[in-house]
């Protein structure tokens, strides 16, 4: 049978970038609509989304169906040109699910319900939540799957709540025996002779609750992997009922990015478009590449065209200090995203809310109104993004260069009772991916287990566990020709956080010119391994040499005097300590370089980012002053028209679109 065509972000765009936000009408009286649709066709607004957390409205009594105000603004948007992202609204339940069915609740790790009055407040393993889902999901698809406004479907809202009740117990239980099959086997992969935790019957096994110490490492990991697995059955449950209904209409969730508790990749694989929300913090120095990391893992996810669901006009809300976007910025990231290949640039929100939770969080319209600064600039971004429009959408493209990621990698090393709490893996991925961007390299991010033959240089900043399957690909990947840098703590265990025999896969090892692994000495906060040429960070190892690696750096002084800090044997590099961001940039620039990979343009001064997408050259000034930018030849920028010769001129936070 030939496989299922599915729709893709392109039926939904049409060949325009989508460009709009999450829009909430219900808090607003109808005269507002009117306003709204005026400021939206002036700004370019081509797509709201709408009914993130209408559920409420729309069910008000349970069973009952209010569909008349949405009719209406489907309407209203369809007959202003402008077309609708429908979400399901099961990411807040109304509050007479929770009053009549307590079940619906989720229970914290030490036994609390967390109740109706916020949001996300549904359990993943209710029968009862899934079953109103399921019916309110039909009725939007019978009702609105015919409505010439839809362009998209967009279920729940950045699924993300862990449930510890009796019923995700029931349902862990039955995960649980799907993946092991016998009580033995779970045993086994839980290494439960270990303080006496040996399951003799099924019923025994609970989520991993408030314990009085440390818990089983691996029931923790478990869990979170069936979380992930929860919540994406509760969107496929979804995602299958719009499709019986609408075929012709893509589907997408929303992730957060790099959030701990997904797995992303897996994820990616059910969904027709892939969409992010993003949130860099303004004043973080680093704010950039934040976003260019995210931007680089979205489009990887996606292999092609993704969605950038939402970011922040302006300030968010929920930081402890919230920083406004200076003139520029919100321009700036936007066409960052479009750069790395988003076709649909969206917000939360539209209109700033007056009232609940997010009243202080910024919108396109803002408090300010019509003549505020945010709205101005969101204005004149919409005129430019339909000026690049037809060049850019359905455009992809690829890097030399891999990132290796793996939650259950994540998860696995994230536990209780290693060498050193000080060691985030989320921190030095941001590290390494870093470093490659300061250097202006390209980068995708792969998971161990993809074809990885494509890439000239493949980097692992750090996969704990990896199943013997991705050290099998991460060997196939060298012994083809390919470069692998990878930092410490990789390959430490299996997939059942099992540690593997010597401290690190015996393979990996070998691959790397590692004779023994002695001991790690994990570094204090404050406190550096001092390497030849540069100072290494967090962590730094004991580790002896096989007969034919070379040392590449050594580190000076302390303990591990003399000793290898940075090993190679042919193409595979190992680092075993975090070097100083600028010595990381070196070392992998200098490897990149030597496997054939190149920076985007040369001559880059810092702060300045160059990202191309398909025959578009994006460059990108994040600095705050002026910067002449050598380009050579010739260059049309799409946005304002200007041409240039062999430099580019960039003002504060400016952007150009260059088509030779
Ligand atoms: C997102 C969420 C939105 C809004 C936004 C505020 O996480 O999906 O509904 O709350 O944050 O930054």
């Amino acid at each position: 049978m030939a496989a299922e065509k599915r729709p893709s972000l392109g039926d939904a765009t049409r060949g325009r970038i989508l460009y709009g936000g999450d829009y909430n009408p219900e808090q607003w009286p109808k005269e507002t609509w009117h306003e709204d649709v005026r400021l939206m066709k002036a700004a370019g607004v081509n797509s709201v989304t709408l009914g993130v957390f209408s559920w409420a409205k729309l069910e008000p009594r349970p069973g009952e169906r209010d569909f008349g105000w949405l009719d209406r603004l489907m309407d209203l948007m369809h007959e202003n040109g402008v077309g609708v992202v429908l979400a399901t609204p099961t990411a807040s339940p109304p509050p007479w699910m929770g009053h009549l069915h307590p079940d619906t609740l989720p229970v914290t790790e030490d036994g609390r319900t967390e109740y109706w009055g916020g949001r996300q407040h549904f359990s993943h393993s209710s029968a009862t939540y899934r079953r109103y889902a399921a019916a309110i999901t039909e009725d939007l698809a019978a009702r609105y799957g015919g409505h010439p406004a839809l362009t998209l479907w967009h279920i729940n809202n950045e699924y993300c709540t862990y449930d510890w009740s009796d019923e995700a117990a029931a349902r862990f239980r039955t995960w649980l025996r799907d993946r092991y099959g016998s009580l033995d086997a779970l045993n086994s992969a839980w290494g439960t002779a270990f303080w006496s935790q040996g399951y003799g019957d099924w019923a025994e096994i609970h989520t991993p609750r408030q314990a009085h110490y440390m818990k089983n490492p691996t029931q923790v990991l478990d869990f979170k992997r069936f979380t992930s697995d929860m919540l994406l059955e509760c969107c496929l449950a979804e995602r299958d009922i719009l499709r019986l209904a609408t075929p012709h209409i893509p589907v997408t969730s929303n992730f957060m990015p790099l959030w701990v508790g997904q797995d992303a990749w897996r994820w990616a694989e059910e969904e027709d478009v892939v969409s992010v929300d993003l949130y860099p913090d303004p004043r973080d120095p680093l704010g950039a590449q934040q976003g260019a990391l995210v931007q680089d893992m979205t489009r990887s996810q996606a292999r092609g065209p993704w969605m950038l669901m939402e970011q922040a006009a302006g300030p968010v809300n929920w930081r402890g200090v919230n920083h406004p976007k200076p003139r520029g910025l919100n321009r700036l990231w936007s066409l960052q995203s479009v750069a790395r290949g988003a076709d649909a640039v969206c917000f939360f929100q539209w209109r700033q809310s007056r009232q609940g939770a997010e009243k202080f969080h910024s919108g396109m319209v803002s408090h300010a109104g019509e003549e505020g600064r945010t709205y101005q600039e969101v204005k004149r971004l919409g005129a430019e993004l339909a000026r690049i429009s037809g060049e850019v959408t359905g455009s992809h493209s690829l890097s030399d260069i891999a990132v290796l990621h793996d939650w259950h990698a994540w998860w696995a090393g994230a536990q209780d009772g290693r060498p050193s709490t000080r060691v985030d893996h989320a921190d030095v991925l941001k590290a390494w991916h870093r470093a490659l961007w300061e250097a202006h390299l390209a980068t995708d991010f792969a998971h161990p287990d993809h074809d990885l033959t494509a890439y000239k240089l493949v980097v692992v900043p750090q996969l704990y566990a990896l199943t013997d399957a991705a050290v099998d690909n991460l060997l196939a990947y060298v012994r083809q020709g390919g470069t692998l840098v990878s930092g410490f703590l990789t390959g430490v265990a299996d997939q059942d956080d099992r540690v593997r025999p010597g401290g690190m896969d015996a393979r990996l090892r070998e691959l790397f010119g590692i004779r023994t692994l002695h001991e790690w000495w994990p570094l204090e906060e404050g406190e550096t391994a001092d390497c030849d040429g540069f100072r290494g960070t967090l962590w730094s190892e004991e580790i002896e040499k096989a007969d034919d690696s070379t040392t590449e750096a050594v580190y000076k002084g302390g303990e591990l005097d003399g000793l290898p800090a940075v090993l190679r044997r042919g193409r595979a590099w190992y680092l075993s300590t975090l070097p100083e961001p600028g010595a990381l940039r070196d070392l992998l620039g200098r490897i990149a370089y030597d496997a054939g990979a190149r920076p985007v343009l040369d001559g880059l001064p810092d702060l300045v980012e160059a990202v191309r997408r398909g025959d578009l050259l994006f460059v990108l000034n994040h600095g705050r002053d002026a910067v002449t930018v050598p380009v050579p030849g010739t260059h049309h920028d799409l946005l304002t028209g200007t041409t240039f010769r062999d430099e580019v001129v960039l003002g504060r936070r400016d952007v150009v679109v260059l088509r030779s």
